[in-house]
């Protein structure tokens, strides 16, 4: 069976799911696959702070009403480290901006509602998706659906099936260049049922090494702490993961964080990766497909919204003006601030995490780093831009 459209869409994620929505808006017909169920999408736990930029965006584009309920807009973050809490006011920082925490797969939901309810195609479940014809100017996307082959012919493939998908794939290797760093520690996220510890996130840079304290509603508390990234779930009874967040997070002024009874625990990894470019003939990647971050920056959502600002209008462009100009420059674009992220997030990683085998100094040259950012106005002042997210290209 072949469907026709403008733009196949690989990935229902938040990159896929956000450009057939802007798509749409502008009368141009999409077509989703999505290898997962719709209830996994919808179910799985990632991240979940938006910047600045993406909440303008997700109003902007009639999807922000859910968020805005139920979501936490947050003034500031904190740095924990030497026993003490030290407050970032983002807010004053940067001129009145904030952030949001409304996890990952609560935007899934409203976007999948959103590009549905517009009518548009969302195929879950595809198999043996493979891409082609992607040098001429007809591409189309191969797949299989409960068994039975089916074919996606259009001018556009838009690859937002993230780091594991194939469209990456696509792109000759001998045309891209994948930059790669894995950072010697994974997280070990836990979701527990108990009242907030705090206020605002908490980043807690110790000896033992990082906590995070997230939150995900007044009842439920989101939490990682630094692990061996080849460590065991089963190796973690309860009480051996609250004593090390109690380790970790404690100092002189009496805090407490506090516990209740854990649900959920996992680990993540950590990596840094680009892939440069970003397209090739008539397919363009978005998201976790062309690039990932560890999670200590909040900022993959946020890259991915960036990519889809860019490629959208690259693809608006073309329709209206039958102009290649906005596509053949979109790579180099979205790379600028695909970069800018990267960078944000290998710094605040690297800052607030403690690695196996360090020298003495630079465990010093951390810790000097840390007393600038929190007592320099300079220094702060660029860690909340960055932190709230710096404009998508082409906006204030
Ligand atoms: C989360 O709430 O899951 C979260 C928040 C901030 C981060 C990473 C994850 O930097």
């Amino acid at each position: 069976m072949a469907q026709k459209t403008q733009v196949g869409i690989i990935g229902a994620g938040p990159a896929g799911l956000l450009l057939a929505h802007m798509l749409h808006r502008q009368g141009i017909g999409s077509i989703i696959i999505e290898a997962q169920t719709r209830e996994a999408i919808e179910g799985t736990i990632k991240a979940g702070v938006l910047e600045h930029p993406t909440v303008q965006l997700l109003d902007e584009l009639g999807v922000g009403e859910r968020m805005h309920a139920v979501g936490f807009e947050h003034h500031g973050i904190e740095l924990a480290f030497g026993g003490k809490r030290h407050r970032i006011d983002l807010h004053e920082l940067t001129g009145g901006k904030s952030i949001m925490v409304y996890p990952q797969h609560e935007v899934i939901k409203d976007l999948v509602a959103a590009v549905l309810a517009n009518g548009t195609t969302i195929e879950f479940g595809v198999r043996d998706v493979a891409l082609e014809g992607i040098e001429g100017t007809r591409p189309s996307i191969r797949y299989t659906l409960d068994g039975e082959a089916r074919q996606i012919d259009c001018d556009f493939i838009a690859g937002c099936d993230g780091f594991h998908g194939p469209s990456r794939q696509a792109i000759p290797a001998a045309l891209r260049v994948e930059h790669l760093k894995t950072y010697p520690c994974g997280w070990f996220g836990i979701l527990c049922e108990a009242p907030p510890s705090s206020d605002e996130l908490i980043y807690a840079q110790s000896d033992r090494g990082f906590v995070l304290v997230s939150t995900r509603t007044p009842t439920v508390q989101r939490m990682y702490f630094q692990c061996d990234p080849s460590d065991r779930v089963d190796n973690w009874s309860d009480e051996r993961i609250w004593a090390e967040f109690h380790a970790r997070t404690e100092g002189s002024d009496g805090w407490r964080l506090k516990e209740g009874r854990i649900f959920q625990k996992g680990i993540i990894a950590m990596r840094s990766f680009v892939c440069e470019t970003m397209q090739h003939g008539r397919l363009f990647l978005a998201g976790d497909a062309a690039h990932i971050v560890p999670p200590t920056g909040a900022k993959g959502l946020n890259l991915a919204a960036g990519d889809v600002v860019l490629l959208s209008s690259a693809i608006v462009d073309f329709y209206r003006d039958n102009s290649h100009q906005s596509l053949d420059s979109y790579s180099a674009r979205a790379l600028k601030r695909v970069w800018r992220g990267e960078q944000f997030s290998w710094f605040m990683t690297t800052l607030l995490h403690d690695f196996d085998g360090e020298d003495t100094i630079t465990r010093r040259f951390r810790r000097a780093q840390l007393d600038y950012l929190v007592s320099s106005r300079a220094a702060s002042t660029s860690l909340a831009e960055n932190y709230v997210g710096l404009p998508f290209e082409g906006r204030a």
